[in-house]
């Protein structure tokens, strides 16, 4: 194993990925941010310095399990089972483990990827900062990971764009109107590797190429690292096979083409047998969760695979680009994801505890507009406070406003198999991910889910991924065994429902995170904050 070190500084920019200027915050100059590339037994150190004038930051590390074993602030301290090491110390969540890192400061965060392979990402985890483009991806090579062979691999972030910053177009949302529909703010255009068109055929931020030699097998990595739209990939001409989703392997699927909910991320194998030449990439934006249309918005953006054998000035045959023709040129079989099998079968073991959450998005009398589950929202108050440094359960307590009730929504206080029952009442689906796990999804289903369910759900090798989607007015009903004590946030990954409130926090083992302190690092940085805020 190896030690990576990384020093990222975060700043705020003036960049054009859809060829329109727009206020950016990223990680050394750019978006998508530094690939964190990796085997699956390396310590990872990341030096983050915050370059932003006045706001805080703070970077999550999606589903990695953190463990800080070797972590000095565990060192004689007592230890309750083999679990101990995996805590939420660096997760990365402003609010719930960590306050923002404050203007001008950095934060190590220092973790192994013990257990962890696949494909992954990390964003920022503080206000709207994802959505102005602080995000990237992380790789993590296992030798064992039971993936068909490939060649070689590309790595392929997709997001959604707005051209107007989110911190005007948030305001808006939260105060319309609550006689129309919900109008979560609809994104201009899609990226892919940050570039992307938008205008009226016009190439806007340029076309971003992919070289592939012929007679290989490449393993694309996809991450929807974007705060909306589920974005739907294909290539022209090529199957996919499906072989990875949130990092679990599983049975190969070849498909068409396949949707990614916001922060969901799957391998697919693509063969270079077809004739040498120029394909398009297309990346879909699906409307089907809008509630209004966005007539400027491009609706498709476009990369180029080009063979290394095709002349390096070929391009794929012209598009109507801003037309949904595009779209409808791709083949049809599309992706399944409740079809997915784990390629290793890891049974669900029996039930045990089952904690009902209902989500909802409702008028409130403070904002039209609030995310509700269990009756809690949330809001940070001050970005010098979190759950976790508070040591101490209650969000109201620690400068988080909550309405009405506790941004705390469960507290599982020992290891046990426990299923997390999620009705969602909302008219719209939401693709839902809870830190610091990767649960087993053991049903969804349509209306309000029915106790009577509970004996059917199959526990034969259920499909595992760290990023679900819950139907609309439906529900859906995941496992985990509580063995990663943490305060973990769980939430819609949708940017704007976790603005309204939407940001919810599982206490797992609270009593051993009470005697395992903050590291003084993050513990520092709260006090500077308290500082500043009451000056
Ligand atoms: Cu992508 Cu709370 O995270």
């Amino acid at each position: 194993s190896r030690t990576r070190v990384y020093r990222w500084t975060v700043s705020q920019v003036v960049g054009a990925p859809i060829g329109v200027n727009k206020t950016m915050v990223v990680v050394n100059g750019a978006s998508p941010g530094p690939l964190i590339e990796a085997n699956h037994n390396d310590r990872i150190i990341v030096y983050v310095r915050n370059g932003l004038d006045r706001e805080g930051t703070s970077i999550h590390w999606y589903e990695l399990y953190l463990n800080v074993g070797k972590d000095p602030n565990l060192k004689g301290k007592p230890r309750h089972g083999l679990f101990q090491n995996h805590t939420d110390f660096y997760d990365g969540t402003t609010g719930v483990t960590q306050c923002a890192i404050p203007p001008g400061e950095t934060l190590v965060y220092n973790f192994t990827l013990d257990g962890w392979a696949g494909t992954t990402w990390w964003h920022g985890h503080t206000d709207m900062q994802h959505t102005e483009g602080l995000f990237g991806a992380i790789v993590v090579h296992q030798p064992a990971e039971r993936v068909p062979r490939y060649n070689e691999e590309r790595v392929i972030v997709l997001s959604d764009i707005y051209n107007t910053p989110a911190a005007k177009l948030l305001p808006e949302y939260l105060n319309s109107n609550p006689m129309e529909t919900v109008p979560e703010p609809v994104p201009d255009a899609a990226t892919i590797n940050g570039r992307g068109q938008f205008g009226g055929g016009g190439d806007g931020g340029g076309f971003y190429n992919f070289s592939l030699a012929p007679h290989k097998t490449y393993r694309l990595r996809l991450i929807n690292a974007g705060s909306f739209a589920p974005l739907r990939f294909a290539v022209d001409g090529h199957v996919l096979t499906v072989v990875e989703a949130d990092g679990t392997p599983v049975e190969p699927l070849a498909v068409d083409s396949l949707t990614l909910q916001v922060a969901q991320r799957y391998s697919v194998l693509l063969s270079t047998d077809q004739v040498a030449a120029a394909y398009w990439m297309r990346v879909t934006i699906d409307e089907s969760m809008f509630a209004y249309t966005n007539e400027k918005m491009q609706k498709v953006a476009l990369g180029v695979v080009r063979y290394t054998t095709a002349p390096t000035t070929a391009l794929p045959p012209p598009l109507p680009l801003s037309t949904g023709a595009a779209a409808e040129l791709i083949r049809r079989t599309e992706l399944d994801e409740t079809a997915l099998i784990p390629a290793e079968h890891i049974d669900a073991p029996a039930a045990g505890l089952a904690i009902p959450f209902t989500f909802s998005i409702q008028r409130t009398h403070f904002q039209n507009w609030r995310s509700f589950m269990n009756g809690t929202s949330w809001e940070l108050l001050s970005q010098g406070q979190a759950t976790r440094v508070a040591g101490t359960a209650r969000g109201a307590e620690v400068g988080t406003r909550v309405w009405p009730g506790d941004q705390l929504i469960a507290s599982i206080h020992d290891v046990q198999s426990v299923d997390f029952v999620i009705n969602n009442l909302d008219d719209a689906a939401h693709p839902f991910h809870l830190h610091g796990y990767k649960p087993w999804i053991m049903a969804t289903g349509r209306g309000r889910f029915k106790p009577a369910a509970t004996m059917s759900l199959n526990t034969t090798n259920p499909m595992r991924r760290d990023t679900f989607f819950v139907p609309a007015r439906g529900w859906a009903v995941i496992r985990i065994v509580t063995d990663t004590p943490g305060y973990w946030a769980f939430h819609c990954h949708i940017a704007w429902h976790m603005a309204a409130g939407g940001l919810f926090q599982v206490a797992v083992q609270p009593a051993t995170m009470a005697e395992v302190p903050l590291p003084a690092d993050i513990v520092a940085q709260c006090e500077s904050w308290l500082v500043s805020e009451s000056t």
